[in-house]
């Protein structure tokens, strides 16, 4: 039987998936065949899109006759090594046909068709063959199922309420979670995390006597071959065990365990796995018990093996109760210094889940060293969609080139590997909530397409990924509404991180909900993040000869070309390097006049972005345009403010004027 399309509720967003993407699959002949429960999603996919624009869909066992416009197959022999979620494409004598030996290789086949739109249908193509890059492409919802009294419901969450929890229990309607499950799939997602990696008391349950909530989102989002995982507490056999330790390497601890993941398999069968966040910000760990965090991600992922889960493990362990006057501690430096002396050591079940950068998803920094220096470690690295640093989803900023430049980086020089081919899954914390929009800002839908669609090949264009947000999103768009999203989008990265903190040095927002510019905010403060601006210079000294050794964590080249502010690149000079206000970038600029000059411009490339915007009010869905637009004026009003306070500090520190003599305050 066909599985029915989600219905979305009335006023949400279809997002990239308007009925009108399926217009050219759907006025066509189709056979579908194979067998087994994403057949029956791709079945259902095809009826409904035939039964709204003319076609037919055909399921059908048996051997193919001649009638058809597409089919859409399944193989049982796989002499293309498609696995269970790569699939073919071919276009031949007139007829396309997509090949897959599992059925999450036929969905994910059926939505490049989608996205290849008419042209799907018209060129003669050779056999081409699509397989994930990574196998774990998977979204982190760091959602509460009560509402946290600081965090609210979703921790750092800028969309709305939780998707899955409301008013502190799974939602009975579960059918927009169908419909994210579908979105997610049409981008090449395969794993979600339905709860926040800080696991409070009333999270804590879910794995034992609440996991039947879990369950049933978890039957929401399989037809779209999406697993699902929970973030646990390393505290779960004291908390809801009532034993008098979590020690990982006590026999008791470890068969409480075994048997908490036995009944959670008992209810999902499918069940993906646990992400633990341990030892980080006031969470429980192996250390309490002197134990290392091999000790502790391996315990877990004996638990799970002999059902087949994985445990995700954060790196993200650092002192966060710092002394700012200890010069001695550098936060960056902090991921490497506990895992990288074991690597070799983790459970092949047990993936090492790293943030792209060594501090905390700051709108510039260095690839982590981690990344480059665990060989023997499965890893995954983990991205920022929802926009804590970067403008919480009132600002426009398109991540996908930062992501990608992450994922590109070569840890070991320009014949070694790049990021994304030594990892083996990409995590991304989710942008997304139970806002219309699904994001807050609807052009942010791009960032958890263009995550979605880096994870399933890392190496890919963000560019080109972006022009095919836009082809689904906004339908056949005029070039002229393309050209202005695009204009929109393409660099708002760099904009945003021309009116914030410069050249790397990060953070200058306010505490807490770090939003907007409060340049000494974090200062003074325990967590590690500082700038040392003084009437002389700027920048944190990374280096190995003077610094804090965080240099040194790189192998060759980069540990030669971040330690001296000659080859440091200008984006990451601040992270690496404390330099005088009038010391010469590469650019040729000052370092205090690029701070003013970027500053200027930032804002005039968001004043720039909102009249694009508005010239697009007549291409663009009302509902849609006024929400953008109601942003874009905020974005102008924060970067106007970033402006100013940035410019103002740096001007009254150095006492250096501005070349251009423009108004600073
Ligand atoms: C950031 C964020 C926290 C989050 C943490 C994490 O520090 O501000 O809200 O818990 O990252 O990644 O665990």
């Amino acid at each position: 039987m066909p599985l029915p399309v989600p219905v979305l509720p009335e006023g949400v967003d279809p997002a990239w998936l308007p009925p009108e993407a399926f217009r050219p699959l759907g006025s066509r002949r189709v056979l579908v065949r194979g067998s087994g429960p994403l057949v029956e999603t791709v079945h259902g996919e095809v009826a409904e899109a035939c039964a709204r624009f003319g076609g037919r869909a055909v399921r059908e066992d048996g051997p193919g006759d001649t009638e058809y416009d597409v089919v859409l197959e399944l193989t049982d022999d796989d002499p293309d090594r498609l696995e269970e979620e790569g699939y073919t494409y071919l276009r031949e004598d007139g007829r396309t046909t997509v090949t897959a030996a599992g059925g999450a290789g036929l969905l994910y086949g059926l939505f490049h068709l989608v996205r290849l739109d008419e042209t799907a249908f018209r060129r003669e193509r050779r056999k081409e063959a699509h397989r994930p890059t990574p196998a774990l492409r998977m979204v982190d919802h760091w959602d509460n199922v009560a509402v946290h009294p600081v965090m609210g419901q979703v921790e750092r969450g800028y969309a709305g309420g939780s998707l899955f929890w409301e008013d502190g229990r799974a939602r009975g309607d579960l059918e927009r979670v169908r419909a994210y499950g579908r979105l997610l799939a049409a981008c090449g997602i395969n794993a979600v995390a339905v709860n926040n990696v800080n696991v409070h008391e009333t999270e804590a349950h879910l794995l034992t006597d609440r996991i039947g909530e879990v369950a049933a989102i978890a039957d929401a989002l399989r037809p779209y071959g999406i697993r699902t995982h929970l973030s646990v507490t390393f505290a779960a056999p004291v908390v809801l065990g009532g034993l008098p330790t979590a020690d990982p390497l006590d026999e008791a601890v470890r068969e409480w365990w075994a048997g908490a993941v036995r009944d959670v398999y008992g209810a999902i069968g499918d069940f993906g796995g646990f992400v633990v966040k341990a030892d980080s910000e006031g969470q429980p760990g192996p250390f309490s018990y002197g134990r290392s965090h091999a000790d502790g991600a391996n315990m877990l992922a004996a638990a799970l093996a002999p059902h087949g889960g994985t445990v995700h493990w954060r790196a993200f362990v650092y002192n966060h109760t710092q002394d700012w006057r200890d010069r001695s501690t550098d936060r960056a430096r902090a991921a490497y210094e506990h895992f990288a002396p074991l690597d070799g050591e983790f459970a092949a079940n047990a993936v090492l889940q790293v943030k792209h950068g060594p501090m905390d998803f700051q709108v510039r920094e260095p690839v982590s060293p981690v990344l480059g220096a665990m060989p023997h470690t499965r890893l995954a690295v983990e991205v920022q969609a929802t926009q804590e640093y970067t403008g919480q989803q009132r600002h426009v900023c398109w991540l996908g080139p930062m992501w990608s430049e992450a994922l590109r980086f070569r840890p070991e020089g320009e014949r070694g590997p790049q990021v994304g081919e030594l990892a083996d899954g990409l995590v991304a914390v989710s942008n997304v909530g139970d806002d219309p929009f699904w994001t807050g800002h609807p052009l942010a839908q791009a960032n958890l397409y263009t995550f979605g669609r880096l994870a399933w090949q890392p190496d890919a264009d963000p560019h080109r990924l972006l022009d095919e947000w836009i082809g689904l999103t906004f339908g056949p768009a005029p070039e002229h509404l393309a050209a202005g999203l695009r204009a929109a989008l393409s660099g708002s990265w760099r904009t945003y991180e021309k009116y914030t903190a410069p050249l790397g040095v990060g953070f200058m927002v306010q505490p807490g909900h770090h939003y907007g510019p409060s340049v000494d905010g974090y200062e003074y403060s325990p967590w590690g993040t500082y700038h040392f601006a003084d009437r002389d210079g700027i920048g944190v000294d990374r280096s190995a000869a003077t610094g804090t050794g965080y240099a040194a964590q790189y192998g060759k080249p980069w540990a030669e070309v971040y330690e001296s502010p000659d080859t440091c690149p200008d984006e990451l000079l601040l992270f690496f390097h404390h330099v005088p206000y009038e010391h010469v970038l590469h650019s040729g600029k000052t370092v205090i006049q690029h701070i003013y000059d970027t500053h200027f411009e930032g804002v005039a490339e968001v004043e720039e972005a909102r009249r694009v915007w508005a010239g697009l009010a007549d291409l663009v869905d009302p509902a849609r345009h006024a929400r953008g637009a109601e942003r874009y004026e905020e974005q102008l009003r924060g970067a106007r403010e970033w402006r100013d306070q940035i410019n103002s500090y740096f001007l009254r520190k150095s006492g250096i004027p501005d070349r251009q003599g423009r108004r600073i305050y």
